[in-house]
């Protein structure tokens, strides 16, 4: 926990451990129906979701969501001009408990969504708990790690473990992908 948040982690990764391909976007050959269904029903009881400039999630739900967006682009916390259920943060300037202040967010379950700079962020912070996906049959040579390479090395599983973090049973969410819910004790 950071104050009274409980953080949570949800990534899919290819078998190789990566979330996007070497030209840095999320290919369709990671974009399962199963992983989709399962994110949006475990999103519904989140208070807040976090995540980079570049990796808003798409759902029908998406606009009635309350998150923080990172950015270097403000020094602290801002309004976001464009969502008046967001707020813009750069954690060089504000600590998580104050963003999550300033978007009225008194408590509660935060997820982190990605890019890696946000999963490697919560790394160092802490995860109460970390969901990830896998599509066993994709490889992203050169792709994007979960966690970014010059901060954490090695693949997803052993940065976790690295963090304190350990895995529960991998179940089959569908045909091809499987999850593993990873835990603090
Ligand atoms: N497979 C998955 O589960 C999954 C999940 C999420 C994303 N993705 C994919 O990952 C790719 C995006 O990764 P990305 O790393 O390029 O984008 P990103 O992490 O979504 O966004 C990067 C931007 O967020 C801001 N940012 C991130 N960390 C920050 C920090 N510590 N302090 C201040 N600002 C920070 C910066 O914005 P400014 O440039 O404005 O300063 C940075 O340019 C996309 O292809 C996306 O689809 C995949």
């Amino acid at each position: 926990m950071i104050g009274p948040y409980r953080i949570e982690g949800y990534a899919i990764a290819s078998a190789d451990g990566m979330i996007a391909d070497a030209s840095g976007i999320m290919p369709l050959s990671l974009q399962r129906d199963a992983d989709k269904i399962y994110f949006e029903e475990a999103i519904e009881h989140i208070d807040a979701v976090v995540h980079g400039r570049r990796s808003q999630e798409i759902q029908p739900k998406t606009a009635a969501r309350r998150r923080l967006v990172l950015t270097r682009s403000v020094a602290a916390v801002e309004p976001d001009p464009t969502n008046a259920l967001a707020r813009l943060w750069n954690p060089a300037g504000a600590s998580l408990v104050d963003a999550l202040a300033a978007l009225g967010v008194a408590g509660g379950r935060v997820a982190a969504i990605g890019g890696p700079q946000v999963y490697s962020l919560f790394l160092a912070l802490g995860y109460d708990a970390f969901h990830l996906c896998r599509a066993p049959d994709v490889r992203l040579p050169g792709g994007l790690r979960v966690f970014q390479r010059d901060r954490f090395d090695g693949e997803p599983v052993a940065c976790l473990a690295g963090a304190g973090l350990t895995p529960q049973p991998t179940v089959a969410l569908g045909e091809d992908v499987t999850l593993t819910e990873w835990t603090r004790a």
